[in-house]
């Protein structure tokens, strides 16, 4: 199929049926929000994770208020994380959920979105692990 035709399904089908939409309590001493904008359009991603006693991502939710293609990737994004360690996700490069999801070179920005929220995610996690001095264990 062309590369359009490519877009059009899996974006699409990330957009209309996006996984892992809502919150989680950001209080919780387990969970990471991070929360960044695209200057390039003012869309905002908001993407949450949990993390397991052993370091692992339990769970992951997002909000994004933005293009199709920021969604698609937010959705993406969340089912790619899921049971990784914090280093394997913090890894995840927008180059890969461009090439997954077929962006176009305009709708680049969108997946950098993904990857600057999960990246700010995690580092919210470790910031609160570490201001309450627990037995973190992951590599920082
Ligand atoms: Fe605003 Fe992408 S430019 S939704
Ligand atoms: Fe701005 Fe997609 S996030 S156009």
């Amino acid at each position: 199929p062309s590369t359009a035709r490519l877009y059009h399904e899996r974006v699409m089908d990330h957009y209309s049926n996006p996984r892992n939409v809502g919150s989680l309590n950001k209080n919780d001493k387990d969970v990471g929000t991070g929360i960044v904008g695209a200057p390039a359009c003012g869309d905002v991603m908001k993407l949450q994770i949990m993390v397991d006693d052993s370091g692992l991502i339990s769970d992951v939710k997002f909000k994004t208020f933005g293009c199709g293609s920021a969604i698609a990737s937010s959705s993406f994004m969340t089912e790619r994380v899921k049971g990784l360690t914090l280093d394997e996700a913090g890894a995840i490069k927008n180059t890969e959920i461009a090439r997954e999801l077929s962006l176009p070179p305009v709708k680049l920005h969108c997946s950098m979105l993904a990857e600057d929220a999960i990246r700010s995610a995690i580092r919210n996690y470790k910031s609160k692990a570490q201001e309450r001095g627990s037995s973190f264990t992951g590599s920082i």
